[in-house]
């Protein structure tokens, strides 16, 4: 039995999916633990291209089990659509291939409404670019012991009581403070009632579940959304998502226990994006950041927003180390890169009089951080069609020798290009025990 968790280091949007659905060759079981559909992750099989959003990307493999672990938040319509869309495209999936935890709460539609009526309420300034996917909403519900949770649709009296005393406090918010007309319980129940139907075979004990597979000896993936950036405790906040998009969320996420933990890669795109707002500290504002955003086709898998760049940020990567304890990282999209005279990765930030070499708490400090740099020299060649590490130009492989330097951490991983096909595995998580 090996395991290993998949994070994002950065904003998000580092290449998890990619990285997912690769490593799912050597995984039995693919498990989500945290966030819901705010994450958007894209795999690209033979030239195809698959964007999932709440189910594993490790779904495309048909002997693999793909789980939905207790800290992730469903919206079922979405989910459901996904799985129409799998069938659709000649990939049915039954209730033995994709589990949901019946301790997984639910996004019901007066989230996704007060998720967009909090965001409207901010004044630019504060406005934290939601995907108003009601993911802020459903977690406080969660922790304020009053959501809905998967295993309750099965149970048509507790979900129609609890449907009807969070609407109360709800429509009191949207009425009073927000001036918008109330939510119906119908407008709740009826879709709800619906979908139970479809969602019913697939709801079980996934802590069992996983429990099971471990003492059979099989080997499990974990698969993270987001990145340690957007973390609610450790990222920028406030501008962050609401879970914990670190490893240790892995196992409270999915009922697992981290002693039978083996290793942590961490996803780092070779620059650095942000898709919504708050602090980047490496942003560019210049033609090399439209570069890289054109370059990278980088707008939202999820919501279709532009996604904001900036050079590699070695500050960001080892926070990420630390927090996750990563053991492995996977560097996505080096392609991207190539064309660029020289290379840049800031080391550590100026901060008013200080030096400092990890993420300030308060937003006002990072907005004062100026990133100081190390220069690397580019690399002119196309590179998406290498395949071993040794054939990479010379810069670029000098480019991944600091990468390790400034994060203490080997490079495991080299993708250049975002087919399944485009990578390099330089050290297989599962190949480790
Ligand atoms: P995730 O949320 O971390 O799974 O990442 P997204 O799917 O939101 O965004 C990553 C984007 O980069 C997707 O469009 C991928 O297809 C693409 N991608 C992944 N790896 C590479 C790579 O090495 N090179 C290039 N050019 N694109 C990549
Ligand atoms: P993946 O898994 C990038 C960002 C949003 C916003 C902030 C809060 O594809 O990497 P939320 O809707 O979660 O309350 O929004 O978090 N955000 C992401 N950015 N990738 C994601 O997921 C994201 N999920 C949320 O843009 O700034
Ligand atoms: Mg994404």
């Amino acid at each position: 039995m090996t395991t290993a968790v998949i994070v994002g280091t950065q904003w998000g949007d580092e290449g998890k999916g990619k990285i997912v659905d690769l490593l799912t060759r050597d995984a039995d079981f693919i498990v989500r633990f945290q966030g819901g559909n705010n994450a958007g992750h894209t795999l690209v099989v033979d030239g195809r291209k698959y964007i999932f959003h709440l189910i594993p990307s490790g779904i495309l493999y048909e002997d693999k089990v793909c789980a939905i672990g207790n800290g992730v938040i469903i919206d079922p319509a979405v989910l459901l659509e996904e799985i129409d869309r799998l069938r659709e495209m000649g990939r049915p999936v039954s209730g033995d291939q994709l589990l949901i935890s019946e301790h997984a709460h639910l996004i019901t539609a007066y989230h996704k409404v007060l998720d967009q009526a909090q965001e409207d309420g901010r004044s630019p300034k504060d406005k934290i670019g939601t995907t108003g996917r009601g993911i802020g909403p459903c977690y406080v519900d969660k922790v304020g012991r009053q959501g809905i949770r998967m295993g309750d649709i099965l149970d048509e009296g507790l979900l129609r009581d609890k449907i009807a005393a969070n609407l109360e406090e709800k429509n009191f918010l949207f009425t009073k403070k927000f001036g918008l007309s109330p939510l119906s319980f119908d407008e709740v129940f009826a879709p709800l009632m619906d979908q139970v139907e479809q969602l019913a075979p697939h709801i079980v004990n996934v802590s069992v579940v996983l429990d099971d597979a471990r003492k059979q000896g099989r080997n499990i993936l974990f698969e993270g959304a987001q990145g340690a950036q957007l973390d609610i405790d450790h990222g920028t906040y406030p501008y962050v998502t609401s879970s914990n998009t670190v490893a240790g969320n892995a196992c409270t996420g999915s009922g697992f226990g981290p002693a039978h933990i083996d290793s942590v890669i961490g996803v780092i795109k070779a620059y650095t994006t942000r898709v919504g707002a708050g602090p980047l500290p490496t942003e560019l504002t210049d033609e090399v950041g439209d570069q890289l955003q054109e370059k990278g086709g980088e707008f939202g898998a999820t919501t279709g927003r532009r996604r904001r760049c900036g050079w590699l940020d070695g500050v960001v990567a080892r926070d990420a180390v630390r927090i996750n304890g990563i053991t492995g990282l996977a560097l996505t999209k080096l392609d991207v890169l190539s064309g660029q005279k020289t290379v840049r990765i800031a080391t550590r930030y100026k901060c008013r009089d200080a030096v400092v070499t990890s993420m300030p708490a308060r937003v006002s400090e990072i907005e004062a951080a100026q990133p100081e740099y190390i220069d690397v020299p580019g690399w002119s060649e196309d590179i998406s069609g290498v395949r071993a590490f040794a054939d990479l130009p010379r810069a670029a492989r000098e480019y991944v020798r600091r990468i390790e330097e400034i994060t203490g951490v080997e490079v495991t991983l080299v993708s250049v290009g975002p087919d399944r096909a485009q990578t390099m595995l330089l050290k297989n998580p599962f190949d480790e025990k």
